[in-house]
Protein backbone atom coordinates (compact mmCIF):
# COMPACT_ATOMS: atom_id res chain seq x y z
CA UNK A 1 0.00 0.00 0.00
CA UNK A 2 1.40 3.18 -1.13
CA UNK A 3 1.36 5.95 1.68
CA UNK A 4 -1.58 8.92 1.09
CA UNK A 5 -1.04 12.10 0.30
CA UNK A 6 -1.46 15.61 1.31
CA UNK A 7 -3.54 16.18 -1.82
CA UNK A 8 -5.37 13.00 -1.47
CA UNK A 9 -6.86 14.16 2.09
CA UNK A 10 -7.53 17.35 0.46
CA UNK A 11 -9.36 15.61 -2.21
CA UNK A 12 -11.29 13.82 0.44
CA UNK A 13 -14.03 17.12 1.58
CA UNK A 14 -17.22 15.34 0.91
CA UNK A 15 -16.56 12.20 0.83
CA UNK A 16 -15.98 8.86 3.11
CA UNK A 17 -14.61 10.39 6.58
CA UNK A 18 -11.06 10.48 7.01
CA UNK A 19 -9.61 8.59 10.00
CA UNK A 20 -6.88 10.38 11.78
CA UNK A 21 -6.08 9.03 15.30
CA UNK A 22 -2.73 10.70 17.39
CA UNK A 23 0.37 8.09 17.58
CA UNK A 24 4.06 8.64 19.52
CA UNK A 25 5.58 6.04 19.38
CA UNK A 26 6.86 3.08 17.12
CA UNK A 27 4.57 0.14 17.86
CA UNK A 28 1.17 2.10 18.45
CA UNK A 29 1.93 3.85 14.62
CA UNK A 30 2.80 0.45 13.37
CA UNK A 31 -0.79 -0.64 14.56
CA UNK A 32 -2.84 1.84 14.32
CA UNK A 33 -1.86 3.11 10.62
CA UNK A 34 -3.27 0.06 8.62
CA UNK A 35 -6.66 1.78 9.47
CA UNK A 36 -5.78 5.32 9.74
CA UNK A 37 -5.40 8.32 6.83
CA UNK A 38 -3.60 10.16 8.86
CA UNK A 39 -1.28 9.83 11.74
CA UNK A 40 -1.40 12.98 14.16
CA UNK A 41 1.63 13.27 16.58
CA UNK A 42 0.31 14.89 19.00
CA UNK A 43 1.58 17.66 21.31
CA UNK A 44 -1.12 16.20 23.76
CA UNK A 45 2.33 13.56 24.19
CA UNK A 46 3.03 16.49 26.78
CA UNK A 47 0.39 15.04 29.52
CA UNK A 48 -0.16 11.53 28.03
CA UNK A 49 3.63 10.43 27.44
CA UNK A 50 5.30 12.85 30.16
CA UNK A 51 3.05 13.70 32.58
CA UNK A 52 3.71 17.16 32.33
CA UNK A 53 0.24 19.68 33.44
CA UNK A 54 0.07 20.87 29.68
CA UNK A 55 1.34 21.15 26.32
CA UNK A 56 2.96 24.39 26.86
CA UNK A 57 6.33 23.29 28.09
CA UNK A 58 6.38 20.60 25.25
CA UNK A 59 9.49 21.08 22.86
CA UNK A 60 10.94 20.86 19.18
CA UNK A 61 13.44 17.77 20.30
CA UNK A 62 10.20 15.67 22.23
CA UNK A 63 8.33 16.36 18.71
CA UNK A 64 11.44 15.27 16.76
CA UNK A 65 11.93 12.24 18.19
CA UNK A 66 8.37 11.18 18.51
CA UNK A 67 8.15 12.32 15.25
CA UNK A 68 10.15 10.02 13.67
CA UNK A 69 9.37 7.52 15.19
CA UNK A 70 6.09 7.31 13.71
CA UNK A 71 7.07 7.70 10.75
CA UNK A 72 9.91 4.54 11.07
CA UNK A 73 6.40 2.90 12.07
CA UNK A 74 3.79 3.55 9.62
CA UNK A 75 3.63 3.34 5.67
CA UNK A 76 0.05 4.06 4.42
CA UNK A 77 -1.08 7.57 6.66
CA UNK A 78 0.17 11.01 6.26
CA UNK A 79 2.37 11.47 9.38
CA UNK A 80 0.99 14.89 10.67
CA UNK A 81 3.57 16.67 13.42
CA UNK A 82 2.46 19.43 16.02
CA UNK A 83 4.44 22.44 15.73
CA UNK A 84 5.09 22.83 19.95
CA UNK A 85 4.09 26.04 21.51
CA UNK A 86 6.65 28.55 21.12
CA UNK A 87 8.08 27.17 18.19
CA UNK A 88 6.00 29.13 15.29
CA UNK A 89 4.04 32.20 16.57
CA UNK A 90 6.60 34.84 16.64
CA UNK A 91 7.21 35.11 13.06
CA UNK A 92 6.95 33.45 10.01
CA UNK A 93 10.73 33.03 9.38
CA UNK A 94 10.44 31.27 12.82
CA UNK A 95 7.79 28.94 12.17
CA UNK A 96 8.96 28.01 8.74
CA UNK A 97 12.73 26.94 10.19
CA UNK A 98 11.49 25.03 13.17
CA UNK A 99 8.90 23.48 10.58
CA UNK A 100 11.08 22.24 7.84
CA UNK A 101 13.53 21.35 10.56
CA UNK A 102 10.87 19.24 11.78
CA UNK A 103 10.04 17.47 8.59
CA UNK A 104 14.13 16.88 7.58
CA UNK A 105 14.17 15.04 11.10
CA UNK A 106 11.43 13.30 11.16
CA UNK A 107 10.64 12.35 7.11
CA UNK A 108 6.40 13.73 8.18
CA UNK A 109 4.66 15.05 5.70
CA UNK A 110 2.76 18.08 7.20
CA UNK A 111 3.06 19.94 10.32
CA UNK A 112 -0.34 21.46 12.30
CA UNK A 113 -0.60 24.72 13.76
CA UNK A 114 -3.00 25.99 16.68
CA UNK A 115 -4.68 29.54 15.80
CA UNK A 116 -6.61 31.47 13.31
CA UNK A 117 -6.44 34.88 12.01
CA UNK A 118 -3.71 35.90 13.63
CA UNK A 119 -1.70 32.58 12.52
CA UNK A 120 -2.97 32.48 8.92
CA UNK A 121 -0.02 34.60 7.50
CA UNK A 122 2.56 31.90 8.56
CA UNK A 123 0.04 29.22 7.35
CA UNK A 124 0.23 30.95 3.81
CA UNK A 125 4.28 31.76 4.51
CA UNK A 126 4.73 27.57 4.96
CA UNK A 127 2.55 26.63 2.28
CA UNK A 128 3.89 28.63 -0.66
CA UNK A 129 7.38 27.24 0.48
CA UNK A 130 6.30 23.75 0.65
CA UNK A 131 5.27 22.84 4.15
CA UNK A 132 1.55 22.04 4.36
CA UNK A 133 -0.21 23.00 7.17
CA UNK A 134 -2.91 21.56 9.19
CA UNK A 135 -4.88 24.20 11.05
CA UNK A 136 -6.49 24.18 14.50
CA UNK A 137 -9.17 26.15 15.77
CA UNK A 138 -11.76 26.15 18.29
CA UNK A 139 -10.17 25.03 22.10
CA UNK A 140 -6.78 25.32 21.02
CA UNK A 141 -5.07 23.33 24.28
CA UNK A 142 -1.44 25.49 23.67
CA UNK A 143 -3.93 28.63 24.74
CA UNK A 144 -4.49 27.36 28.18
CA UNK A 145 -2.95 30.04 30.17
CA UNK A 146 -5.53 32.48 27.81
CA UNK A 147 -8.68 30.47 27.52
CA UNK A 148 -8.42 29.83 31.42
CA UNK A 149 -9.02 25.73 30.75
CA UNK A 150 -10.62 23.13 28.66
CA UNK A 151 -14.13 24.09 28.32
CA UNK A 152 -15.98 23.94 24.79
CA UNK A 153 -16.01 26.79 22.92
CA UNK A 154 -18.26 29.24 21.07
CA UNK A 155 -20.81 29.53 23.62
CA UNK A 156 -21.31 33.04 22.92
CA UNK A 157 -22.74 34.74 19.47
CA UNK A 158 -19.35 36.54 19.01
CA UNK A 159 -16.54 33.96 19.81
CA UNK A 160 -19.05 31.27 17.61
CA UNK A 161 -18.31 34.16 14.97
CA UNK A 162 -14.90 34.34 15.71
CA UNK A 163 -14.13 30.60 15.87
CA UNK A 164 -15.86 30.32 12.27
CA UNK A 165 -13.27 33.48 11.17
CA UNK A 166 -10.31 32.00 12.64
CA UNK A 167 -11.27 28.45 10.29
CA UNK A 168 -11.96 30.28 7.10
CA UNK A 169 -8.60 32.52 7.90
CA UNK A 170 -6.39 29.57 7.95
CA UNK A 171 -8.19 27.53 4.81
CA UNK A 172 -8.22 30.85 2.87
CA UNK A 173 -4.08 30.82 3.68
CA UNK A 174 -4.11 27.08 2.07
CA UNK A 175 -4.00 24.63 5.04
CA UNK A 176 -5.38 21.41 3.62
CA UNK A 177 -7.42 20.52 6.11
CA UNK A 178 -8.44 22.21 9.67
CA UNK A 179 -9.04 20.36 13.14
CA UNK A 180 -11.83 21.54 14.95
CA UNK A 181 -11.38 20.58 18.93
CA UNK A 182 -13.97 21.60 21.41
CA UNK A 183 -16.84 23.72 19.93
CA UNK A 184 -20.85 23.45 20.26
CA UNK A 185 -21.86 21.34 17.00
CA UNK A 186 -23.60 23.90 14.90
CA UNK A 187 -19.76 26.01 14.37
CA UNK A 188 -18.45 22.89 13.40
CA UNK A 189 -21.20 22.21 10.98
CA UNK A 190 -20.99 25.90 9.13
CA UNK A 191 -17.29 26.03 9.19
CA UNK A 192 -17.90 22.35 7.67
CA UNK A 193 -19.96 24.20 4.99
CA UNK A 194 -17.71 27.13 4.56
CA UNK A 195 -14.06 26.18 4.25
CA UNK A 196 -13.25 24.28 1.10
CA UNK A 197 -10.29 21.81 3.12
CA UNK A 198 -11.63 18.75 5.13
CA UNK A 199 -12.49 19.94 8.69
CA UNK A 200 -11.14 17.17 11.48
CA UNK A 201 -13.58 16.87 14.43
CA UNK A 202 -12.75 16.23 17.83
CA UNK A 203 -15.47 17.60 20.36
CA UNK A 204 -17.10 18.74 17.45
CA UNK A 205 -20.01 16.84 14.67
CA UNK A 206 -20.02 13.78 13.15
CA UNK A 207 -20.90 16.30 9.66
CA UNK A 208 -17.04 16.85 10.26
CA UNK A 209 -15.07 15.77 7.44
CA UNK A 210 -13.03 13.52 9.45
CA UNK A 211 -12.65 12.86 13.11
CA UNK A 212 -9.23 12.67 15.69
CA UNK A 213 -8.83 11.20 18.71
CA UNK A 214 -5.91 11.01 20.87
CA UNK A 215 -4.63 6.78 20.29
CA UNK A 216 -4.33 6.79 24.22
CA UNK A 217 -7.80 8.07 25.50
CA UNK A 218 -9.16 5.80 23.01
CA UNK A 219 -7.72 2.66 24.11
CA UNK A 220 -8.60 3.22 27.78
CA UNK A 221 -4.72 4.59 28.43
CA UNK A 222 -5.15 7.59 29.51
CA UNK A 223 -6.36 8.28 33.14
CA UNK A 224 -8.42 11.47 32.99
CA UNK A 225 -10.67 11.72 29.19
CA UNK A 226 -13.04 14.50 28.03
CA UNK A 227 -16.65 14.01 27.46
CA UNK A 228 -15.70 13.74 23.86
CA UNK A 229 -13.85 10.63 24.08
CA UNK A 230 -15.13 7.27 23.32
CA UNK A 231 -13.44 4.64 24.88
CA UNK A 232 -13.02 1.42 22.89
CA UNK A 233 -10.70 -0.40 24.83
CA UNK A 234 -9.90 -1.00 28.42
CA UNK A 235 -6.07 -1.24 28.15
CA UNK A 236 -5.00 0.04 31.33
CA UNK A 237 -7.32 -2.25 33.17
CA UNK A 238 -5.47 -4.68 31.36
CA UNK A 239 -2.07 -3.66 31.50
CA UNK A 240 -2.65 -3.45 35.76
CA UNK A 241 -3.93 -7.05 35.21
CA UNK A 242 -0.85 -8.23 33.66
CA UNK A 243 1.22 -6.77 36.17
CA UNK A 244 -0.58 -8.61 38.83
CA UNK A 245 -0.40 -11.77 37.58
CA UNK A 246 3.76 -11.11 36.95
CA UNK A 247 3.95 -9.87 40.33
CA UNK A 248 1.78 -13.01 41.71
CA UNK A 249 4.30 -15.62 39.79
CA UNK A 250 7.59 -14.12 40.64
CA UNK A 251 6.24 -13.68 44.06
CA UNK A 252 5.65 -17.62 43.97
CA UNK A 253 8.74 -18.45 42.31
CA UNK A 254 6.07 -19.45 39.06
CA UNK A 255 7.90 -17.18 37.07
CA UNK A 256 10.33 -17.73 35.01
CA UNK A 257 9.21 -21.09 33.90
CA UNK A 258 10.80 -24.01 32.32
CA UNK A 259 10.23 -22.63 29.02
CA UNK A 260 12.12 -18.82 29.59
CA UNK A 261 15.13 -21.19 30.95
CA UNK A 262 18.12 -21.91 29.08
CA UNK A 263 19.28 -25.49 29.98
CA UNK A 264 23.19 -26.13 29.83
CA UNK A 265 23.90 -28.29 26.20
CA UNK A 266 24.46 -31.89 26.38
CA UNK A 267 28.10 -32.81 27.23
CA UNK A 268 28.69 -29.22 26.74
O1 LIG B 1 -2.16 17.05 20.35
C1 LIG B 1 -3.19 16.45 19.97
O2 LIG B 1 -3.41 15.26 20.30
C2 LIG B 1 -4.13 17.18 19.11
C3 LIG B 1 -5.41 16.50 18.73
C4 LIG B 1 -6.24 16.20 19.89
C5 LIG B 1 -6.14 17.25 17.68
O3 LIG B 1 -3.84 18.28 18.74
NA1 LIG C 1 -2.06 19.23 19.72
Amino acid sequence: MKRLTVPAIRRAKGGTPLVMLTAYTVRSAQLLDPHCDMLLVGDSLGQVIYGLPSTVPVTLSMMAAHGAAVVRGSYHSVVVIDLPFGSYEASPEKAFENAAWLLKETGAAAVKLEGGVAMAPTVRFLVERGIPVMGHVGLTPQAVNVLGGYGARGRTPEEAEKIIADAVAVAEAGAFSVVIEGVVEPIAIEITKRIACPTIGIGASAQCDGQVLVGEDMLGLFERTARFVRRYETMGDRIGEAARAYAEDVRARHFPGPEQIYAPREGG
